[in-house]
Formats: C-alpha cells, sequence, structure tokens
C-alpha cells in the first residue's frame, strides 16, 4: 500500500524551502546541529533524507553525507537541490552499505514514516562504526497520539486550549493531511522506539524535548506548551567494551 510519499513529495518541497518548516527552523535544526558540532564526525548517513535538506546542512558543516529514502520523487528533488550530493533510493529498513560504514547515522524525523522501526534501528546500528553516534529527531508519542484521531489542540466548553489525544499506549498507522500533503505515518508509545534501541546495545548519551526559540510568538507558545519534538543521540559501543543495555562494563 502506498504511504502518500510519491504523490506529496512537490508539496512537501514546497513546505519546506531551504529554511525548513516551523518545527525545522524554530525548534530542531539548532539542537540537531548542535549535537552535530560536538564531535568531529566524518561520515554521515541520513536515513530518510527527503529532500536532502539537513544533508545539505551536513555539507555544511564539512560532513560528507549520503542521504536515503525510497521515496523516488524525494530522491530527484535531492538530486535537483543539491547535484554534487549522494542520494540513493533505500529504505531504512534495508540500507545498502557495509556495517561500521559512517561514524554518524541520522533520522531526522523519519522514524514514524517508517513501518518496521525495529529493523530500521537494527540497519542504523550495523551501519555505525563502533563508537559511532546515532542522532534521532522524532515526533512526540502524545503528539502522534493526537493525529492519529484528529485531536490536537481543541478549545473545551469552558473555553479553555488543550492539547488532546487518545489512545496512547496503542500503536496505529494513520492519513494525515496538511499543506497539500497526505502521508501514512506510523503512532507509536515511547517504549516502541526505546526498546529496539535499547536491545541493540546503544547508550543514550543526551535526550532533550527542545522547545521553539524563535518564530510567530503564538505559534512558539504553542509548541513550547506541548513540545512537539524529542532529541535522543545513542552511542555504539566502541568495540572491546560492554555490548549490554547500558554499555557498562
Ligand atoms: C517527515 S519526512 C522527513 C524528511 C527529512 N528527514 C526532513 O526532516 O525534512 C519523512 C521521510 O521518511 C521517508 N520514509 C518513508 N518510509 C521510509 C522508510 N521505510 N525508510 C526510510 N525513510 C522512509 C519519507 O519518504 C520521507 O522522506
Amino acid at each position: 500500500m502506498s504511504d502518500g510519499w510519491e504523490d506529496s513529495a512537490d508539496a512537501w518541497v514546497a513546505s519546506q524551502g531551504e529554511e525548513g518548516d516551523f518545527g525545522r527552523r524554530w525548534v530542531m535544526d539548532a539542537p540537531m546541529l548542535e549535537r552535530v558540532r560536538r564531535r568531529p564526525y566524518v561520515r554521515a548517513l541520513d536515513v530518510g533524507c527527503g529532500e536532502g535538506r539537513f544533508c545539505r546542512m551536513l555539507a555544511g558543516e564539512g560532513i560528507a553525507a549520503v542521504g536515503i529514502d525510497p521515496t523516488v520523487a524525494l530522491i530527484d528533488h535531492a538530486r535537483r537541490l543539491d547535484p554534487g550530493g549522494d542520494y540513493r533510493v533505500e529504505a531504512a529498513e534495508a540500507i545498502g552499505f557495509d556495517g561500521g560504514a559512517f561514524d554518524l547515522v541520522i533520522s531526522y524525523l523519519s522514524l514514524i514514516d517508517i513501518p518496521d522501526v525495529a529493523t530500521a534501528i537494527r540497519e542504523m546500528t550495523r551501519v555505525l562504526a563502533p563508537g559511532g553516534t546515532l542522532l534521532i529527531a522524532n515526533l512526540a508519542g502524545y503528539n502522534s497520539a493526537a493525529d492519529a484521531h484528529g485531536l490536537g489542540w481543541v478549545t473545551l466548553a469552558d473555553g479553555r486550549r488543550v492539547h488532546a489525544m487518545d489512545d496512547y499506549l496503542e500503536e496505529r498507522t494513520a492519513w494525515i493531511e496538511w499543506r497539500g500533503i497526505r502521508i501514512r505515518n506510523w503512532h507509536r508509545p515511547l517504549g516502541a522506539y526505546m526498546t529496539p534501541l535499547l536491545e541493540q546495545g546503544l547508550t543514550l548519551t543526551h535526550f532533550a524535548e527542545p522547545p521553539a526559540h524563535g518564530g510567530d510568538p503564538a505559534r512558539q507558545a504553542l509548541y513550547n506548551r506541548a513540545p512537539w519534538f524529542l532529541l535522543m543521540e545513542w552511542q555504539k559501543p566502541r568495540a572491546g567494551s560492554s555490548s549490554g543495555p547500558t554499555g557498562r562494563a
């Protein structure tokens, strides 16, 4: 079954521009880049790269980035926007690189779009070099739980605006639409991501729910009342260290 991404590619590219939409421009780009700048990464893989905007940002940081995405129309846009870049039509569940090929693997708001997330996390870990970093931006689960029921910001009878969601613990897929984009993604509770990440023996080295730091003040306030995203940085154990869930000997 289609996930809508091929038909939504043009609207998606229009929604991003070079600066990204509100959530990228005013919430996630800065903390993602802040983590990237902490170590001298050489070779990065951006999994679910879309039209390649974050790959171009990585290149601006002097990091050789490869972008993969199964949506042909988005990879076509990525190649058009960055003719010198390395963009490939590949899904996260079957990454066509040797083990240990990258010191940085990124999933920038793509985990909720990936059908088999446990296999994808296994693949992302496989292509990471020992000591390498898996950097993840994801939609917060209570947001995807709202989307999946057409909820979100609602007005109560007494006039208060609250962020509503339901069936948080139930993993499910839903079609969502905005700005001419119509795609299918997944709501999963946080544990559905944490469990496969821990099972890979990765160590969580950073966790944040970044606030909005600019843009339209009304939107900023909403993003800060119900943070939209979370950021996780995981490290693969170095050769010879424990492969247990905590990475401790
Ligand atoms: C919300 S977009 C994010 C794109 C980009 N990372 C960004 O932040 O602008 C989600 C992306 O996940 C991709 N995607 C869907 N299924 C995927 C899969 N199985 N493996 C990898 N990426 C997938 C879609 O094609 C889409 O480009």
